[in-house]
Order: structure tokens, then sequence, then C-alpha cells
């Protein structure tokens, strides 16, 4: 089961990718999946400028870098959202990511791992449920939050002090990924 975990922010001195690479060390555990991280860094897509949405332009977007992000999405069968929390909401660069395709995206799972202040990211989470609804995704219940970010790292900068505990709390949430991308996944097959 391919997974593609995203990373919802760019900035220079994020912490998104910090969570990320431990949520691909973790999910690299578990034999049923076939993870890969997705760094929108890499995907310097411009903010959504079509004729019209992802489902009516049906592929011919005026972009070739939105050809192929709808490819890489299309390749899945769930997602990770490693998800920042921007002024109780989610980050701009996230939203147009997931804005530029949208039949990839139908009927496909999605967990998220949030991190920020005191919420740990959650208020960010709740929208992005609605977001994934509209595109048909299953926005699955488990989630991790993890407050206070900036002090959650220890002396190297690249380790949670309490990275036992807090993966511990990811087993759950692969285990319902695993479920729901299964379960989806035959659906879809069988049409
Ligand atoms: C524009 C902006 C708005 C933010 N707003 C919130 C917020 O509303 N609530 C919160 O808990 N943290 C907020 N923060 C703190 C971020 O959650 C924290 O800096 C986090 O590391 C951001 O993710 P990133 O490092 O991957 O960019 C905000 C940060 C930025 C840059």
């Amino acid at each position: 089961m391919k997974i593609l975990i995203i990373l919802g922010s760019t900035r220079p001195n994020r912490e998104s990718e910090k969570v990320g690479r431990w949520v691909l060390r973790e999910i690299q555990k578990r034999a049923e999946f076939d993870a890969e991280l997705i760094d929108l860094r890499d995907w310097p897509l411009p903010f959504y400028n079509e004729v019209a949405g992802p489902e009516s332009i049906n592929g011919n977007y005026s972009i070739e870098l939105a050809k192929k992000w709808e490819a890489k999405v299309g390749e899945a069968d769930g997602f990770i959202i490693i998800a920042p929390e921007y002024n109780h909401g989610y980050p701009a660069v996230l939203k147009n990511a997931l804005d530029y395709t949208y039949i990839s995206w139908n009927k496909k799972p999605v967990s998220f791992v949030s991190y920020g202040g005191s919420a740990g990211g959650a208020r960010s989470v709740e929208q992005l449920r609605q977001v994934a609804v509209e595109l048909q995704m299953a926005p699955l219940h488990k989630g991790v939050h993890i407050p206070m970010i900036w002090t959650a790292w220890d002396e190297t900068g690249n380790k949670l002090k309490d990275e036992l505990a807090w993966s511990r709390r990811l087993v759950p949430l692969f285990d319902e990924l695993a479920w729901w991308t299964k379960a989806l996944k035959t659906g879809r097959q069988q049409g």
C-alpha cells in the first residue's frame, strides 16, 4: 500500500521536515506500507490559476508540474499530512497543493500528524478534515498532535525528547490507516 507523507510547510527553518522524517522512520518499520516523503519545496506549484477547477479541465493544466503532481498523488493509496498550525488553520502552500488535483485524492484515506503551540496543531487538522471531505477523501479519526513543537526536540535538535512515547501514539494511527487503505483500495478496484 503506497502512502505519501506530505510535509505541510516549506519555510527555511520549518519543523515539518523533522516531524515528517520521524513519521517516515516509524512507518518504514511496518511491512504493509510503502511510504514516500513528499516535500512541497520539490513541487513549487504557483497559486492555482487555471481556467477552471482540476476536475473540469481533466488534466489539461497550463503547466507541466501540475500534470506531474496529479500523477504523483494518483500513485498513492493513502496519505499522512504533516500539518503545522498557521493562525488556527493550515498553511496556504498545503491548501494550494491540495487544490491542484481532485480525482487523484478521491476515495483515499488521509491521517494527520500535527504540531504547533498549545493546541498541537489540532485546529489546523479540524479544518483540513473539512477540506478532505470535499476532496472525497476519508479523513481518519486517530491523530497525533505535538504541542510546543519548538521545545519538543532533544539536544541534537533532530530527535523528539520523548520519542518512544510519541512513536507509540503513531501505532494506532498506522493501524487505522492500514485498515482504511486496504478497504478503499479494494473498493476502488471493484469500481
Ligand atoms: C504564520 C504563522 C502563524 C502561526 N499561527 C499559529 C497558531 O495560530 N497557533 C499555533 O499554535 N501556532 C502558530 N504558529 C506557530 C507554528 O505552529 C510553529 O511555528 C510551527 O513550527 C510552524 O510549522 P513549520 O515550522 O513547519 O513552518 C504560527 C506560525 C506561523 C509561521
